[in-house]
């Protein structure tokens, strides 16, 4: 039993500890694109061909905000270099909604499936992409995803209950608990006396 735990504790240790990594796309070159020469600042496909990925792995892609990232599971999308007709389930933009150009960004994209992923920028009407801002990989199962990455997608946003339907959160009211405390704090020391009195009294019989 002992020796069982020891072992699945230095295998969590271990795995948590070395088995996943954070890739910076294009490494030092990060993820940007040259308007004026139509050319991207590394060739990606390259730079991924030569890595392996796992899940539970990180891309990062060191950007601005005149570059996207875009991942997508489905290959139409990737080649359309658009996401004008893809699904909310099998891509996702990353970066997007900043109205000013040129701030900087640093997007973390988790690996989470398994097979191929692939990566584009949207921007300037697919131009980015076509020269250049694109790369697909081939992801491996690994040790698998970690616990934090291992689970359904958050639900969306709804606005959170207010404190009279019930809800979890206790009700704050302005009955502040200090005072409650003291009232109770104030019912012992009726009740102590109550005794001291009574004994007082028990003597005074005796
Ligand atoms: C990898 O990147 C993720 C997301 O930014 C971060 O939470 C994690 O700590 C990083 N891991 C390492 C080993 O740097
Ligand atoms: C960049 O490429 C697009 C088409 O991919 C072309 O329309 C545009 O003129 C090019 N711009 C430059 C500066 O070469
Ligand atoms: C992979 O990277 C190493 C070191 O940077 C380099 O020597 C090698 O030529 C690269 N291989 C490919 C296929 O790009
Ligand atoms: C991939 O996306 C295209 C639109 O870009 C869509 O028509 C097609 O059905 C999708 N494929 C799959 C397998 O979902
Ligand atoms: C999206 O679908 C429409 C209608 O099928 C098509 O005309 C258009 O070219 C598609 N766009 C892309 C980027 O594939
Ligand atoms: C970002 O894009 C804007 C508008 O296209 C351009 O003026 C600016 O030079 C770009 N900034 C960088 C850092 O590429
Ligand atoms: C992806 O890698 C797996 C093995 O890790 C291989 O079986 C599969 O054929 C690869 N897929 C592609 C499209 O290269
Ligand atoms: C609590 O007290 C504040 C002022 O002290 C008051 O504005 C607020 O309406 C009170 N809230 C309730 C639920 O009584």
């Amino acid at each position: 039993m002992a020796p069982a735990m020891y072992f699945t504790f230095v295998a969590l240790f271990i795995s948590g500890a070395t088995a996943y990594t954070n890739y910076t796309v294009g490494g030092k070159s990060g993820w940007f694109f040259d308007q004026n020469t139509n050319t991207s600042s590394a060739n990606y496909a390259d730079w991924a061909a030569n890595q392996t990925f796992d899940l539970g792995d990180y891309l990062i892609f060191n950007t601005n905000t005149n570059q996207t990232v875009v991942l997508t599971y489905n290959e139409t999308t990737f080649r359309s270099c658009s996401i004008d007709n893809s699904s909310d389930s099998d891509t996702f933009i990353y970066g997007q909604g900043n109205e000013n150009f040129g701030q900087p960004l640093t997007v973390a994209v988790p690996l989470t499936i398994v097979g191929l992923n692939y990566f584009f920028s949207d921007a300037n009407d697919g131009i980015q992409c076509e020269n250049g801002m694109a790369f697909g990989i081939n992801v491996s199962h690994g040790v698998g995803l970690p616990p934090n990455l291992n689970q359904p997608p958050p639900p969306p946003y709804v606005e959170p209950p207010s404190n009279a339907d019930g809800s979890l959160t206790p009700t704050v009211t302005n009955e502040s608990s200090g005072a409650g405390l003291s009232v109770g704090g104030n019912v012992h020391w009726m009740v102590w006396y109550s005794f001291m009195l009574c004994g007082i009294f028990a003597l005074l019989l005796v």
